[in-house]
């Protein structure tokens, strides 16, 4: 017991020292699966990436990776340096990733790790991985608030803050309230709310259209006193460049890359003063 215990300290010291050479780290959460979560993950790196920052994204989502598949890196392996440490796999611009994804065998091979078998797992690869000097790090939590996305983020020390993502339709008051809470547990700051598939955008006249209750996240950042960072749309493009492997954001000029360019923009303010 007592040997388990020193290892975790050590862990915990060498996670600490490579995370210091990361200047801005940041947990990307939603209150439920399936509201673009790791698709707002890669467009907010790449949008950082193009404004020249040197960024990671750590794909800690145990069961769903999906990270590599978004960046076009899928069936890439991690190496490992003449220092013995992990390198991550370099996605466009340079984007530094680290998935698990990178150690499994194949699709089709399901993550059976039980609970504490998988935190150790992940606990490893942060130990090992060398990030470099990064300006930005964005990680990819399991969706939800519960057990597992909280026991991942308590493997990161010294966060920035949680950007909440969510839709229209999931904007309700409670699973604002869970999200919020789930980052006063982690002693974080919220930094703000993402609108995912907020409204459409008319192919022939560029027009918004509201679908859902558009809005909602607007009202309800501003009853809890959080930041309101901004509203993606509901882009068909976005899930087809999810499959090919690029993100969006490099549509220079779009309302939705505008709208990356934007949120990217208050985040900076809010971190750099
Ligand atoms: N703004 C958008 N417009 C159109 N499609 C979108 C948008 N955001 C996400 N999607 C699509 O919705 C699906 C779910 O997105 P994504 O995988 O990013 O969600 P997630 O919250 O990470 O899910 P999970 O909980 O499984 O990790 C994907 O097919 C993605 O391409
Ligand atoms: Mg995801």
């Amino acid at each position: 017991m007592e040997d388990r215990k020193k290892l975790i300290e050590e862990q915990d010291k060498k996670i600490r020292e490579k995370m210091s050479k990361v200047k801005h780290k940041i947990a990307v959460i939603s209150g439920k699966g399936g509201v673009g979560k790791s698709t707002v993950t890669v467009n907010l790196a790449m949008a950082f990436a193009l404004k020249g920052y040197s960024v990671g994204i750590l794909d800690a989502d145990i069961h769903g990776p999906s990270i590599p598949k978004m960046l076009g890196l899928k069936g890439r392996r991690l190496q490992v340096s003449k220092n013995n440490e992990i390198i991550p796999v370099f996605g466009p611009m340079n984007i530094r990733v680290v998935s698990m994804d990178f150690l499994l065998q194949s699709d089709e091979e399901p993550v059976i790790w039980r609970g504490p078998l998988k935190m150790s797992a992940l606990r490893q690869l942060l130990v090992e991985v060398e990030w470099g000097e990064l300006d930005y790090l964005l990680i990819d939590l399991p969706p939800g608030t519960g057990d597992e996305p909280l026991s991942v983020a308590q493997l990161l020390p010294d966060m920035d803050g949680v950007i909440i993502v969510t839709i229209p339709s999931e904007v309700s008051e409670n699973v604002v309230k869970k999200s919020v809470k789930f980052a006063e547990l982690l002693k974080m700051r919220v930094l703000g709310i993402i609108e995912n598939m907020s409204y459409l955008t008319c192919p022939k006249c560029g027009e918004r259209i509201e679908v859902f209750n558009s809005g909602a996240g607007r009202k309800i950042a501003e009853a809890f006193g959080i930041p309101m960072l901004g509203e993606i749309p509901l882009d068909p493009k976005i899930s087809k460049e999810a499959d090919s492997g690029m993100p969006f954001v490099v549509d220079f000029g779009s309302t939705t890359s505008k709208a990356f360019d934007e949120i990217v923009n208050k985040i900076e303010k809010t971190l750099n003063g």
